[in-house]
């Protein structure tokens, strides 16, 4: 595998591998996601290395980035996943994943979706209640199974992102409150049909600094103590994900860095560690492209009209997020300040706000970076547009990953009512 920038700009062009993206929006059309399989390969390689131990696992946050080859290329790499939800579950199942390198978590597990998780034999789930113990342990029970469970904890400590993506606290409604995990242990391994694996973490996204990591491996080797000091054993030891990458100029972890944090406050746990990152693998491995439709000076703000909204990319819209935005094709004009919107009827519906950049003409194409990661998998059809279609790059070879949707795609599900 050639190691690869991904996306940079070369001689006034911006590439994706070793293809222009003005060529790939010419032939696909926009709005359209790029994703370059090298970037994705080499960033699942570098968490291999830093993890640098056979019997941990990196388990892929499938909730970054659910598309069937995206998931394909990681489990033939041997790859786990961390999935939220009985259709992530499928998706991954279909891509060829090993049902034995799941783990799953998510505070609303229903019957069907444990059931199906049950039967296809995934490796733990990651549980976050009482109730949801009781749940399971009856439905292993009918089915005459064993669920390997590990305890969601919800550790209390503050990643300090952005407060929509953060859910270690106490007032989040995500893992088992610190004070009860004890209780919730001693629970898992009296339950005739759970068998106690371990702990779960996952207390944020786009974490950049190593001293909420530090805390958490305090929480963890803390209530590892307090466990081994009850007679139960903790197996794995599973710290989610969180790592945070670059959209702009912040500075970020490496993911042994990372590992470091908090593997320096866990003394001597020698059990399996599960890591659970999406945004670093994915971020970075994908762009969306889109079509200038209008330059559209105004009174106090200058617009460029694009034909990709928050119904292709949401993070700008619901988490104030920033991603560079570049012309695929530099203009050699005098730059000036333009916000980027997209075509929804909603004020929100920004991509960009006073970028610097030569007024574009309508036709150009520009690249929203970084986007691989919550893009394609948070896109809707709000205000009936369809979602953009996706392709995979491999230096100079194309494969269209999902189909631009139709109008008919639109209202596939849809019934009129009968007379
Ligand atoms: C339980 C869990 N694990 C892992 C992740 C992945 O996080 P990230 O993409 O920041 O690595 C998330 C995302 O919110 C999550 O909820």
């Amino acid at each position: 595998m050639m190691k690869t920038a991904g996306f940079y700009s070369k001689d006034g062009r911006y590439y994706c591998e070793q293809l222009p993206l003005v060529e790939l929006a010419e032939e696909y059309g926009t709005p359209l996601y790029v994703y370059s399989k090298n970037y994705l390969l080499n960033r699942y390689q570098e968490l291999v290395k830093a993890v640098n131990d056979p019997q941990s696992l990196v388990c892929f946050a499938v909730k970054s980035n659910s598309n069937l080859a995206i998931l394909q290329l990681l489990a033939r790499e041997g790859s786990g996943f961390d999935i939220v939800s009985g259709g992530e579950l499928a998706r991954v199942l279909e891509a060829g994943g090993d049902p034995q390198k799941i783990v799953y978590s998510g505070v609303g597990k229903t019957r069907s979706e444990q059931r199906a998780a049950l039967e296809a034999g995934i490796a733990t789930f990651n549980v976050e209640s009482f109730p949801e113990f009781k749940q399971l342990d009856q439905l292993a029970g009918e089915l005459g199974l064993l669920a390997p469970v590990a305890i969601r904890v919800n550790p209390e400590v503050d990643a300090r992102t952005h407060h929509k993506i953060t859910t270690g606290k106490k007032e989040n409604k995500f893992g088992i409150p610190l004070n009860l995990i004890e209780q919730a242990a001693r629970q898992v391994v009296e339950l005739d049909n759970l068998q106690f694996m371990g702990l779960h973490f996952h207390i944020g996204s786009q974490i950049t600094s190593s001293d909420p990591f530090e805390r958490l491996g305090q929480r963890a080797v803390d209530l590892l103590n307090r466990l081994e000091t009850a007679g139960i054993e903790v197996k794995t030891l599973n710290i989610g994900g969180g790592l945070g990458v670059c959209y702009d100029q912040e500075e970020t972890l490496t993911p042994e860095r990372w590992l470091q944090a908090v593997r320096s406050q866990l003394g001597s746990f020698e059990g399996r560690l599960l890591i659970e990152p999406g945004r670093y693998l994915t971020a970075g491995a994908g762009a969306l492209l889109t079509s200038v439709v209008y330059y559209k000076p105004s009174v106090n703000k200058n617009f460029a009209i694009v034909d990709a909204g928050m119904n292709s990319l949401l993070r700008p819209a619901m988490y104030d997020a920033y991603h560079r935005i570049v012309p695929a094709v530099e203009r050699s004009q005098q730059p000036s300040r333009l916000d980027v919107v997209g075509p929804i009827c909603e004020t929100g519906d920004t991509l960009g706000k006073d970028r610097l950049m030569p007024p574009p003409e309508p036709g150009d194409c520009l690249a929203v970076l970084e986007a691989g990661a919550y893009g394609a998998s948070m896109a809707s059809q709000y205000n009936s547009f369809p979602r953009p279609a996706e392709i995979l790059v491999d230096q100079t070879e194309v494969q269209l990953i999902r189909r631009p949707e139709t109008y008919q795609d639109l209202w596939a599900k849809e019934r009129l009512i009968e007379q």
